[in-house]
């Protein structure tokens, strides 16, 4: 049987994300990212696809990843200046690691709906969030324009099949962040009692 663990609970009740602007050195070392995307891949998996994985960027691969949206950017963009392609370029530096969670579904596993598989692929998203969490980083989960890019997608190596569930940014957080408005709890949850209620 699960224990009780209202510090835990607790903690999860007051978790925020940090913005990747506030991630800073260090990000998790080798054996704690490890550790994390151990977590990451700890999420249900109806049929046990496995449907997602991973792609750490970090050092310099950020940079190389990053001419990566200069490239695709300047093509959607050709009017745009020299610093909006360099903000472009450095996206990726803003944490000392960003993992791309690819969501990578099994189109033969026809009896599992592509929605569940890529469901899966936003619980991993979550869970390397807790996980950053309770191994002491901040982490944001992005997905900006770029998520949405069939050219960045091959560029990072994505098959056509693949698409980008989230950058999930992390690093040391520089700043606590301050508590945001959340929904109503009232606004989202009722007991059910009947169609209507
Ligand atoms: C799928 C997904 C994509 C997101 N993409 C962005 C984004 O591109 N830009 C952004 O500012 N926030 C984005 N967010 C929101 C942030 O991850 C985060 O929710 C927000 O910073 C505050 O969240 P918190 O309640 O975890 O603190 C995204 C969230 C999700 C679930």
């Amino acid at each position: 049987m699960p224990e009780a663990d209202p510090a835990a609970l607790a903690r999860l009740a007051t978790r925020r994300s940090v913005k990747a602007e506030l991630l800073r050195e260090p990000g998790p070392d080798e054996a704690t990212l490890h550790a994390m995307l151990d977590v990451a891949m700890r999420v249900p998996d109806h049929g046990k696809l496995g449907p997602w994985r991973f792609l750490i960027l970090r050092g310099e691969a950020r940079a190389a990843a990053g001419e990566v949206l200069a490239r695709c950017f300047r093509a959607r963009e050709p009017e745009a200046d020299d610093a909006a392609v360099a903000f472009e370029r450095g996206r990726f530096e803003r944490a000392p690691v960003v993992v791309v969670v690819v969501s990578s579904p099994n189109a033969r596993a026809v009896k599992i709906p592509m929605w569940e598989q890529q469901l899966s692929s936003g619980a991993a998203c979550q869970n390397l969030l807790n996980a950053s969490l309770f191994a002491g980083f901040g982490a944001q989960w992005l997905t900006e324009w770029y998520a949405y890019d069939d050219d960045v997608a091959r560029g990072l190596g994505l098959t056509a099949d693949e698409r980008v569930a989230g950058f999930v940014y992390i690093g040391s957080a520089s700043d606590a962040p301050e508590e945001r408005t959340r929904p109503d709890y009232a606004s989202r949850v009722i007991e059910w009692k009947g169609a209507g209620s």
